[in-house]
């Protein structure tokens, strides 16, 4: 595979990723690849993913999808927990490691999604693409306190010639990027007012079940690497384990509205 044609499909990869993620609730990616004729198993995006708790549930998910169209494959999984990365790897197929520094050395990973807390996003990506990983990394991209590292992420992205997409919510919707092929093509007129916004019906939000209360640290939890760059704290389980529930396939329906008033 030669560098520019990685790097496209690699894009392509991010993009249905992305698409797919946020329309999580009905698993439906909204873009398909190009088609590039069959593929041998070494041409295939090597997939990592780093955090391997709830949201990354879905990314496994899609990325199990698209390598049944033959587009990628699960190579590598990364947690600090044990029995989450066990599970995941179980999913994937991929080879465990307990130090994301660890999996970006893995040279069959091509692609990295990162789900874990929010104060681990901006370091994991940019060691990543320094590692030369595209990235597909869940919101936020920083923690309110690490500002600075979002320039760094953009400089090294620039530097290494790497993607860095984040998921958020969804803007990565197609429905973005077909609005504004409307207005640039004139068929929506003169925008007066935009409104965007998506609701929730149903029983999101309700407390989640921690799912080992005896968990602490040790071999099976690394509660340092958990911290990270967070003030030290003596472990707490109910820190550990988030405590809120999204409940995407019960009864839960996520409602998406997207409004425009125009005028002319
Ligand atoms: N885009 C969305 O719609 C959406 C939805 C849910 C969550 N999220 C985001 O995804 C992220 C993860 O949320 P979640 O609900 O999956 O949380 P979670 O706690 O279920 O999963 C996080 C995982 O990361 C692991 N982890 C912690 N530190 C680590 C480290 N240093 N290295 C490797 N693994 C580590 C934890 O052990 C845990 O398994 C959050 O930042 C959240 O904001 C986004």
């Amino acid at each position: 595979m030669t560098e520019k044609r990685s790097v496209a499909n690699r894009r392509d990869f991010l993009r249905i990723t992305a698409a797919a993620a946020a329309s999580a609730s009905v698993f439906q990616p909204q873009f398909t690849i190009a088609d590039e004729g069959v593929k041998g198993a070494n041409e295939r995006i090597g997939v990592g993913f780093i955090g391997t708790g709830g949201r990354c549930q879905t990314h496994i998910d899609i990325v199990n999808n698209l390598k049944a169209q033959g587009r990628c494959e699960p190579v590598a999984v990364c947690d600090v927990y044990a029995p989450r990365v066990q599970a995941a790897a179980q999913k994937t197929g991929g080879k465990i490691y307990r130090d994301h520094k660890e999996l970006l050395a893995d040279p069959r990973v091509d692609v990295v999604c990162i789900a874990t807390p929010d104060r681990h996003h901006a370091q994991q990506a940019i060691d990543a693409v320094r590692a030369g990983k595209d990235v597909y990394c869940e919101k936020p991209l920083t923690h309110w306190s690490q500002m600075e590292l979002a320039r760094q992420i953009e400089e090294e992205a620039q530097k290494h010639e790497r993607i860095v997409q984040v998921g958020t919510q969804y803007v990565a919707d197609d429905a973005y990027a077909q609005v504004r092929k409307l207005l640039k093509e004139g068929i929506i007129g003169k925008v007066v007012h935009v409104q965007a916004g998506y609701f929730r019906r149903g029983d999101w939000g309700e407390r989640m079940e921690i799912p080992d209360r005896n968990a602490k640290p040790g071999p099976d939890l690394d509660w340092e690497k958990f911290l990270g760059d967070a003030p030290k704290r003596e472990f707490d389980v109910s820190r550990f384990f988030p405590c809120v529930l999204f409940v995407l396939h019960r009864n839960g329906v996520l409602c998406y509205r997207f409004a425009l008033v125009v005028t002319g």
